[in-house]
């Protein structure tokens, strides 16, 4: 078996309605001033009011900070980073999707160690503690509230940098799947998209160990019944929680296997052509599955053996095979695009795009190794 280091170093307060515990939450923090990271958008679902009264009523004084972007650039953090120097906060509140979790974290590490966001680009570079931070995802998505890394890109180059820190993990996942009921249903469908790749992709890493494989199973299994279900009802809430839930694991399994293939090919495409993260992982990895499948179809055997009592997901035997074609059709049922041609990706780029995509850092926790040439005859397939 391999060897894992497991600490959970954030408490998760799940609950309907628990974003009312935010300010209760701060205080036991000991932080008398917060400054909360969102984006616009929240602002007019009514999420933010809500925290900022539920901070306000436990005598927490919070600034807003809304600037942040889709996905999180250098520039957006700087700007974070300024108002933090004015506000001296004591504790820092994301709330939204993964970009205002990723910026809130960005926020902390510069706030906290100085320097730029490419001085923490890799694993444990700060050196000076780090803010305590409460998570509140508003999308069952990236998991960012479990993980110690904050997805930054480079505003010049566009190269999305992994800050890594066991400083960087949230005190606080306050998930509250009522936040969730308003995301727009392309979000949902992205953002459950990615999540499943999550679940998939972390459940046959090189680093997967016997924690990681928990909560990726439990992570399939819980958003492998839920993601048609909320797409067709947007309203049940039951459904809801289980993707928020579901996303959270999966975000908690990437902590500890990291991720694979699939996030290799998305992060060019998303680089060159603004592609959303989800939806670029999406049309990947049916074609990741089947690559790894060739060598490991046992493991998609089992991850389906354990998404069975819901009759939903293809029959254990079907492996990787099956694995493929349930997300093939999840991609359809969203009414998502389902090759990158649709995204604009000529056949032209792949050979460039293939070449960045071996540089990205998940490429060596894939299963099975993927070089360049591999990774070009996957883009082939997904174009
Ligand atoms: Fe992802």
């Amino acid at each position: 078996m391999t060897p894992f280091d497991f600490q959970l170093r954030t408490r998760i307060v799940f609950g309907a309605g628990s974003l009312n515990r935010l300010g209760e939450l701060a205080v036991g923090l000991g932080a008398r001033r917060a400054l909360l990271v969102t984006d616009r958008g929240l602002i007019g679902a009514g999420h933010v009011d809500r925290a900022v009264k539920s901070l306000g009523d436990q005598g927490v004084s919070v600034t807003v900070f809304a600037e942040t972007g889709e996905n999180p650039t250098t520039e957006h953090v700087a700007a974070g980073v300024s108002v933090a120097r004015q506000v001296s906060p004591e504790l820092l509140v994301g709330l939204g999707g993964g970009s205002s979790l990723d910026c809130a974290k960005g926020i902390n590490f510069i706030y906290t160690n100085g320097g730029e966001m490419k001085d923490y680009w890799g694993v444990g570079k700060a050196t000076q503690p780090m803010l305590p931070m409460i998570a509140v995802p508003t999308t069952g998505g990236t998991g960012s509230e479990l993980q110690s890394f904050a997805l930054i890109s480079d505003a010049q180059t566009h190269m999305k940098m992994a800050c890594g820190d066991r400083k960087a993990s949230c005190a606080v996942a306050l998930l509250d799947p009522e936040l969730t009921l308003t995301q727009p249903r392309r979000v949902t469908a992205v953002t459950g998209i990615d999540a499943i790749s999550h679940a998939v992709e972390t459940y046959v890493t090189r680093k997967r160990n016997p924690v990681s494989l928990h909560y990726s199973r439990e992570a399939w299994r819980l958003l492998s019944r839920s993601y048609a279900r909320v797409l067709e009802a947007p309203d049940d809430l039951e459904a809801r929680a289980a993707m928020q839930l579901g996303a959270a694991f999966a975000g908690l399994a990437i902590e500890n296997s990291m991720l694979g293939a699939a996030h290799s090919l998305a992060n060019p495409v998303t680089a060159s052509r603004g592609t959303i993260h989800g939806q670029a992982v999406g049309i990947a990895l049916p074609h990741v599955v089947r690559f790894n499948g060739a060598v490991h179809n046992e493991w998609y055997v089992e991850l389906l053996a354990s998404s069975q009592l819901d009759g939903l997901t293809p029959p254990p035997e079907s492996g990787a095979e099956g694995v493929a074609e349930f997300l093939g059709r999840m991609l359809r049922v969203a009414g998502l695009a389902t090759s990158y041609r649709e995204c604009g990706v000529g056949a032209e780029e792949l050979p460039e795009l293939a070449r960045q995509a071996a540089a990205q850092w998940t490429a060596q926790f894939n299963p099975r190794e993927v070089q360049a040439s591999d990774l070009e005859r996957l883009y082939e397939q997904a174009l």
